[in-house]
C-alpha cells in the first residue's frame, strides 16, 4: 500500500512537471514564402533566416518555420499566403513574386491579423500616370504591423558605376572618348534591376563620363539567360563592348562565362561588375576575372527581418521600414575582406 501510494505520489510529480514545462516553452509559427526558391541570392538569405531564428531559440521560446517556395507565381504565393492564414501562423516574412500584388496580399493578412514583415522586393507608390514615386508605399505606412526590409538600389547602381569610374581608363578601354556597355537587367517589375540600371550609368555621366549603350536586355536574374545576353552581344558588337553591367552576380557569373568564350580577358579588354558578393563572384573578382560587385548584405537584411519580426511577436512597436547598407567590392577589398 506504502508502495503504491509512493508510485502514485512519483507519477503526480512527473506529470507536474512536465505540464509546468510546456506551460512555459512557447511556440511561434512562422510562415516564410520566398518568390523563388532557385534564385542564388534569396537561397543564401533564407537560408539565413533559417540559422538565425535557430540561434533565438531558448528554453521558453521556439520557432516553427514553415519555408515556401513561390515558384515565381503569384498565383502559387496567393495560396502559400492563404495556407499559412489558415494554419494560424503567428508571423509570415513574404518576398513578393509581383510587388504590384502587395495591397491585396497586405490587406489578407493584416484582416487575419498577422503582422508581416515584407523583404527584398519593395512595394512601391505609383502616380496617376505608372510613374515610380520616391515616395513610401501607403499598404506599408498605414499599417503598424507591417513593415519593409531591404536595401536602396540606388547606392547598388551608384557603386557599380564608381567602380568603372575609378579605373584609370575610366572604362575607355580603346581610348575613343567615350564608354561603350551592354547592360544585361534582372525583372524589370523590380525595383532593384530599374534602380541599378540607371544609376551605375548615371556615376558615369555624374563624372562627365560620355557613355554609349549597345545593348539593354533583360536577363530576369538567371545566369543562363545572362550568359546567353552577354554572348550574343559580344559577337554582335565584339571588341566595342568595354563594360559589362550586370543588375545581379548571378547574371555576371553567366557573363563571365561568355567572356571567356568569346576570348576576352576581364581587366584587359573589357570589364565586368555585378552585385550581390555571392561567394563565386568574390573569387572571379580574387582571380581577376570579375572587375568587381557590391555585397548585398543578407546575412544584415535576413537578421534584420527576423529582429522585426521577433518585435512582432512580443507586441512592440516597430518602424515601416529597415534598411541595411550596400559595400563596394573591388579587387583590393575581396582579397582584405574574403
Ligand atoms: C538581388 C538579386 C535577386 C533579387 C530577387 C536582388 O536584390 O540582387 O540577385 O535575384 O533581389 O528579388
Amino acid at each position: 500500500m506504502k508502495k503504491t501510494l509512493a508510485i502514485l505520489l512519483a507519477a503526480i510529480l512527473v506529470l507536474g512537471c512536465m505540464s509546468f514545462a510546456s506551460a512555459e516553452a512557447k511556440t511561434y509559427k512562422v510562415g516564410v514564402s520566398i518568390y523563388q526558391y532557385t534564385d542564388n541570392f534569396m537561397t543564401l538569405y533564407r537560408n539565413e533566416i533559417e540559422n538565425y531564428f535557430k540561434t533565438l531559440e531558448t528554453d521558453d521560446v521556439k520557432y516553427e518555420i514553415t519555408m515556401a517556395d513561390g515558384k515565381n507565381d503569384m498565383a502559387e504565393q496567393t495560396n502559400q499566403v492563404r495556407n499559412f492564414i489558415t494554419q494560424g501562423m503567428d508571423v509570415i516574412i513574404l518576398n513578393l513574386v509581383q510587388t504590384s500584388s502587395a495591397d491585396a496580399v497586405i490587406d489578407e493578412i493584416v484582416a487575419a491579423g498577422i503582422p508581416l514583415v515584407l523583404i527584398n522586393r519593395e512595394p512601391l507608390a505609383y502616380d496617376a500616370d505608372g510613374k515610380t514615386l520616391d515616395e513610401s508605399y501607403a499598404g506599408i505606412l498605414d499599417n503598424p504591423t507591417v513593415c519593409y526590409v531591404g536595401a536602396d538600389a540606388r547606392q547598388s547602381g551608384t557603386y557599380q558605376g564608381e567602380m568603372i569610374r575609378d579605373l584609370d581608363n575610366k572604362g575607355d578601354i580603346n581610348g575613343d572618348g567615350k564608354v561603350s556597355y551592354i547592360m544585361i537587367e534582372g525583372d524589370p517589375e523590380n525595383i532593384d534591376a530599374q534602380y541599378r540600371t540607371e544609376f551605375s550609368v548615371k556615376a558615369l555621366t555624374d563624372a562627365g563620363i560620355e557613355v554609349e549603350c549597345l545593348d539593354d536586355q533583360v536577363g530576369n536574374w538567371d545566369q543562363t539567360k545572362g550568359q546567353e545576353l552577354c554572348a550574343n552581344a559580344l559577337s554582335k558588337y565584339g571588341d566595342k563592348v568595354e563594360v559589362v553591367f550586370c543588375n545581379n552576380d548571378g547574371m555576371a557569373l553567366g557573363a563571365e562565362t561568355a567572356i571567356i568564350a568569346a576570348g576576352r580577358k576581364v581587366g584587359e579588354d573589357i570589364y565586368l561588375v555585378g552585385v550581390d558578393a555571392l561567394p563565386e563572384a568574390i573569387d572571379l573578382i580574387k582571380e581577376g576575372n570579375m572587375t568587381g560587385t557590391v555585397l548585398n548584405d543578407h546575412i544584415g537584411q535576413s537578421h534584420a527581418a527576423v529582429d522585426v519580426a521577433v518585435k512582432l511577436l512580443n507586441g512592440e512597436k516597430i518602424d515601416n521600414y529597415y534598411w541595411v547598407n550596400y559595400v563596394k567590392i573591388d579587387k583590393a577589398y575581396a582579397e582584405a575582406n574574403y
